[in-house]
């Protein structure tokens, strides 16, 4: 018979059995992860981290800050581990160089994160499809038909207009002793001007209202830390967290905005007539006849790329604008030493024509600034740094 102490000691060790076998599963666990992540050799400097999170802990809040102190320790290139993703850091304009313009071609993709999934239809844009014969061809009408600099010549007309009214609007409020956001009205003013651009049409100011907020949430999205990032098995932490679900609602927002977008721009096409024809245009007509282009679009290939190119253009505009106009405002001697370099040029005229520009070095060096700490810190994602480990 089993004496009831027996009973109790044979239940404690089963008990001590169980967490000893937990305990070696997890050891087990994290021995696999830390050493499939490392096992291969790699030439590349790479900071040490700890098993699982990998270098994740390194990264504050102001990621290019840490990495800015970190490739200051291990030089221009190094391997990060974040989380399950290998990311090699390029720090210095040399091997940028060597990154983006000789070994382009392995490096133009970009990594399929999840706010690109969600927002940007799986990542059938410009910025997030992978590199390959449907991206050649939609970069080839986006140059042609947007960016190229013929295209920007044509949108000079529209561009006096745009800064014409926003300085009308600054004054306005200004003479009436007024306050009010300058980044807020350089954020409408890029999204008229890239909307315009892309549409060949103006909005109202509801739906700018609308789409400066769409983008801002973009942005934070974008940086925003998803765990399947960096451990695609942990997806579920997302959907518990609730940030999957906000990521669904911030979609359908824009998937609104850009079929209302769509519809109103056939619409109108009758209207718009003669006056030229828009990148939208160019998208709708490509799906429209599928069998003579060479790219195949669908609904969802047009709002991709209508929304990369809205919130791309907005933003990265808006952002140079505001760092410099911070500059100038903390440095008194730039804004004096810029303002007496515009007016000597543009000699009492109301307003800097495109011609006057070319002659304006000093505020060209101003503009450049922003555009230095942005080419700074430059990253290059890799989705495996073996192969340049060759
Ligand atoms: C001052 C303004 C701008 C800045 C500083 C800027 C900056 C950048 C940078 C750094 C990239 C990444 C390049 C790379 O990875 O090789 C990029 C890509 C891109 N930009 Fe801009 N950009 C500006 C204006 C615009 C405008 C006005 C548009 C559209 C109307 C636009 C659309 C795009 C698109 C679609 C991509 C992805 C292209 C690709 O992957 O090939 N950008 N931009």
């Amino acid at each position: 018979m089993i004496t009831l102490g027996r009973l109790i000691r044979t239940a404690e060790q089963q008990k001590l059995d169980m967490m000893l076998s937990v305990l070696l599963g997890i050891l087990l666990v994290l021995l696999y992860y830390s050493l499939s992540g490392r096992s291969k050799k790699t030439a590349i400097p790479s900071p040490s981290g700890f098993p699982l999170i990998g270098n994740l802990h390194q990264l504050s809040l102001t990621p290019h800050r840490s990495l800015c102190k970190l490739s200051k320790k291990h030089g221009p290139l190094m391997l990060l581990h974040l989380g399950r993703i290998q990311t090699v850091v390029v720090s210095s304009a040399e091997l940028a160089h060597e990154f983006m313009r000789i070994h382009d071609l392995c490096f133009a993709s970009r990594p399929r994160v999840k706010a690109s999934k969600f927002l940007l239809y799986d990542g059938k844009d410009l910025a997030f499809a992978p590199y390959g014969e449907y991206w050649r061809q939609l970069k080839k009408l986006s140059i042609t038909q947007l960016l190229s600099s013929k295209m920007v010549q044509s949108f000079a007309r529209l561009l006096e207009r745009e800064v014409a009214q926003l300085v009308q609007s600054i004054s306005y409020v200004a003479s009436d002793g007024g306050v009010f956001s300058l980044s807020e009205v350089f954020n409408w003013f890029t999204n008229a001007l890239v909307c315009k651009a892309v549409l060949n049409s103006s909005i109202s100011d509801e739906k700018k209202k609308l789409l400066a907020e769409l983008i801002h949430m973009n942005s934070v999205y974008f940086v925003m830390v998803f765990a399947e990032d960096y451990f695609p098995s942990l997806r579920w932490m997302d959907v518990l967290l609730g940030l999957e679900g906000k990521l669904k609602r911030h979609h359908k927002k824009w998937d609104a905005v850009l079929d209302a977008m769509i519809e109103e721009h056939i619409s109108s096409s009758e209207e718009r007539g003669s006056k030229g024809i828009s990148f939208l245009d160019v998208l709708l007509d490509v799906q429209k006849n599928d069998f003579s282009s060479e790219i195949h679009l669908t609904k969802e290939h047009v709002k991709a790329n209508l929304l990369v190119m809205i919130a791309a253009g907005t933003d990265t505009s808006f952002a140079v604008l505001d760092w410099t106009m911070v500059e100038l405002v903390r440095n008194p001697n730039l804004m004096r030493k810029a303002q007496e370099e515009i007016r000597e040029i543009a000699q009492g005229e109301a307003t800097v024509r495109e011609e006057h520009l070319s002659k304006m070095h000093y505020l060209k060096a101003v503009i450049k600034n922003p555009f230095a700490c942005i080419h700074r810190f430059h990253c290059c994602f890799l989705e495996s740094a073996y192969k340049i480990a060759r």
